[in-house]
């Protein structure tokens, strides 16, 4: 039998739509999803499946299991969302103060809680498990590491992961497929530049933070351009540069913020030892100290090749080739999803969110942010279709 996905996917779309809809007046911050915790599992309890709590503090996890035996693959949504103010007449804006689900996150769980009630329906087609991923904190700290730490991928051991992210700068009822790097690795760094502090008129008496700071700065701009392959991509921006009280005091110290992010894991862990040379030599050279803290957070989310060509496939057969667009510009944004393909093959897919018909033109983390909800039943549906035909495939 060949299974009606999209009109089954339509179906449940107006019970979507309220599903998200409780999301998005309800947002809540990394690692206090617990009201949206409740929600994902008391629906997935009545849906009659297995259904974990707790997992990394607010983390839910769902196990469908296929009549049939089969190996098994993991449908992950991230759960949390940011703290800003939206700025929105719908009906279904945020009720709570300085948050909202301005990064889609809100849709993300509504697709897996529809991919969830649709292989439930064609269970009896289901050979192998479908494990149902909701996750924390992606926009803080990161609740993938966590999850996968307390055994997420394990018992049964998940062998592919299917993920997605609304995007702003493709097509709604469209989606976008990328192989290889899809979003960059992120890592912070602290630097402290202790310099001598003095008259402003006799600076040669004094070890000036800021000249260094300035100097440090323009090296590190270097890096990409001179420390390089200039095929690989590195983007260090120093955000926050602070020193100094007054016009005539020469400061004791000054502090550096910053963000370092590329798309080549390997490179990634080359990046701090070419960092702390620079401020190495130049701190020494006009006799000041310094401390660096240099801090990976995110991997960059590299699409394993294999998967993410089937899922192509599988997406072009439901939504028509012409939907599907074979992406090549990742971006430099991060997303912890990349932990979970550290360790198993699987892919990012970007959901169409652009319509300009519909005001559907913000970027992620705009106070004006939306997602188009018509897409629902069809999302949820896709993510349905990919994870039954790769347990199908997979045997
Ligand atoms: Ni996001």
């Amino acid at each position: 039998m060949k299974i009606p996905w999209l009109e089954s996917g339509e179906e449940i779309k107006e019970e979507l739509i309220n599903i998200r809809r409780q999301f998005h007046q309800y947002p809540e911050l990394g690692y206090e999803e617990t009201r949206t915790a409740e929600t994902i599992a008391t629906i997935l309890r009545d849906l009659g499946l297995e259904v974990e709590t707790g997992v990394a503090k607010t983390g839910v996890v769902a196990l469908l299991k296929g009549k049939k035996a089969g190996k098994t693959i993991g449908i992950r949504g991230d759960m949390d969302a940011l703290p800003l103010e939206e700025v929105s007449d719908a009906p279904y804006r945020s009720k709570e103060h300085g948050k909202m689900h301005a990064c889609g996150h809100d849709a993300h769980m509504t697709y897996v809680i529809g991919a969830a009630k649709l292989l439930k329906k064609y269970e009896s087609h289901l050979r192998g498990n479908v494990k149902f991923i909701f996750q924390p904190a992606e926009e803080s700290t990161g609740g993938a590491k966590p999850m996968i730490e307390e055994g997420v991928l394990e018992n049964p051991q998940v062998d592919a992961i299917l993920g997605g992210h609304v995007w702003p700068d493709t097509p709604t009822g469209s989606i976008e497929v990328l192989k290889g790097p899809v979003m960059a690795s992120t890592g912070i760094l602290d630097l402290v530049i202790y310099g001598k502090g003095g008259h402003a008129a006799r600076p040669h008496e004094n070890i000036d933070p800021i000249q260094i700071g300035q100097e440090i700065l323009q090296r590190l701009q270097n890096l990409s351009s001179r420390g390089i392959d200039p095929l690989e991509n590195l983007v260090i921006s120093i955000c926050s540069f602070q020193a100094g009280e007054t016009h005539n005091v020469m400061p004791e110290k000054a502090v550096l913020k910053g963000t370092i992010r590329t798309l080549n894991n390997a490179l990634r862990l080359e990046i701090p030892e070419k960092i702390k040379k620079i401020v190495e030599n130049i701190t020494n050279y006009y006799g000041a100290a310094y401390s660096l803290e240099i801090t990976h957070l995110y991997p960059a989310t590299i699409n394993e090749e294999g998967f993410t060509t089937f899922a192509k496939a599988s997406a072009e057969e439901l939504l028509g080739k012409g939907k599907v667009i074979q992406g090549d510009r990742p971006s430099m944004a991060g997303e912890d999803f990349a932990f979970y393909l550290e360790k198993i093959p699987g892919t990012f897919l970007r959901i169409g969110n652009y319509d300009g018909e519909k005001g559907l033109v913000y970027n992620l983390h705009n106070p004006h942010f939306d997602i188009d909800e018509a897409q629902l039943g069809k999302i949820s549906a896709l993510y349905a279709k990919i994870a039954m035909d790769f347990l199908d495939e997979n045997i």
